[in-house]
């Protein structure tokens, strides 16, 4: 397949693009502000929310688009509504045109914020449908109008929900949960993490395993692609310290009061085991992963 990531320099994308790279496709990305390289692809500077430089971009023929590009600052998207909107809103609008053109399959990386908090951890399926006046905060709200576009544009398309995606990161990528711990206590310190957050916490490399399978396999739809587990960073932070090593009292719990942050931050549990058996791909849960991330980290990776 040749297929075009945007978003390639992101953290989620970086690692798509490699995936599909190692896969044998033929793989074009798109960056704004960080010019990495990506062995075995071709990476190109696009601002996708501007619609010039999108449709300029229609030379080449494409199998499948993935629009992982987003401002995914769910602060920031709080703060600056507009910004949140154009990178969000607009520049799905943009990327949805180019897809009509090339006849491509559009995947749309998604987010658990489109639903509010779970009520009494009732755990969302691909059955429930967002809504617009119950986003818990504008991030969701612009992600979720991203997906409405998607669902009305009349092309083949997989929307894909993940939830605090983690594994190991480039230098210019913020921090994951994991990385942030391991880096906090490699360094002879103690790391803090929430308790009362709860995520569904997503291994990357098994994230970008389903996307590719769907795709391979012409799936289409709505489908939550968040990891199996439902934890609190806390917990989940402990795990980090027990697979890597160190004592858990290493970690310690703070609460969400204790932070002034503008965007509010629900506790949302999703069920993802659809997906994953419909791709047929190992749902990995958080002591899988973190066990395979210790691996990698003894034959000297170094992304903390
Ligand atoms: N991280 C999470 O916790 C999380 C959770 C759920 C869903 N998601 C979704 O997963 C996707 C990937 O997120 P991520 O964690 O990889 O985010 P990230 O590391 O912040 O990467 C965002 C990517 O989007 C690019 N980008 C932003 N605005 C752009 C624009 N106007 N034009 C072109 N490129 C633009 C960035 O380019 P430069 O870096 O080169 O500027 C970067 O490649 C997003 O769609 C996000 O909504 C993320």
């Amino acid at each position: 397949m040749k297929i075009l990531v945007t978003g390639g320099s992101g953290f989620v994308g970086y690692r798509l693009c490699e995936h599909f790279i190692s896969g044998g496709h033929d793989v074009e990305y798109t960056y704004l502000s960080h010019d990495c390289s990506i062995p075995g692809a071709q990476g190109k500077k696009l601002d996708v929310s501007e619609s010039k430089q999108v449709s300029a971009l229609s030379v080449g023929k494409y199998d499948a688009i993935i629009h992982c590009a987003a401002l995914a600052n769910v602060d920031l998207c709080e703060k600056d509504h507009a910004l949140a909107r154009r990178h969000n809103v607009d520049a799905t609008d943009n990327m949805l045109l180019l897809a009509k053109g090339q006849d491509a399959v559009f995947v749309y990386v998604s987010t658990s914020h489109v639903f509010p908090a779970s009520a009494s951890n009732r755990a969302y399926t691909e059955d429930d449908i967002p809504s617009l006046s119950l986003a818990p905060n504008y991030y969701g709200r612009t992600k979720l109008e991203g997906e409405i576009l998607v669902r009305g544009s009349g092309i083949p398309y997989l929307v894909l929900r993940i939830d605090q995606p983690y594994y190991w990161k480039k230098e210019w990528h913020k921090d994951n949960t994991v990385t942030r711990t391991i880096a906090k206590l490699q360094a002879g310190g103690t790391a803090t993490e929430v308790v009362d957050w709860f995520n569904c916490p997503t291994f990357v490399p098994a994230f970008c395993e389903l996307a590719l399978k769907l795709l391979s396999r012409g799936k289409q739809g709505v489908f939550n692609a968040a990891g199996p587990d439902y934890v609190s960073r806390f917990d989940w932070a402990v795990k980090v310290a027990e697979i890597f090593g160190h004592p858990k009292e290493s970690v310690l719990p703070v609460s969400a009061a204790s932070f002034n942050l503008s965007a509010a931050r629900p506790n949302i549990l999703l069920d993802s085991g659809r997906a994953y058996s419909v791709a047929g791909v190992e749902h990995v849960g958080l002591d899988s992963g973190l066990r395979q991330m210790q691996k990698e980290w003894g034959r000297g990776e170094t992304g903390a």
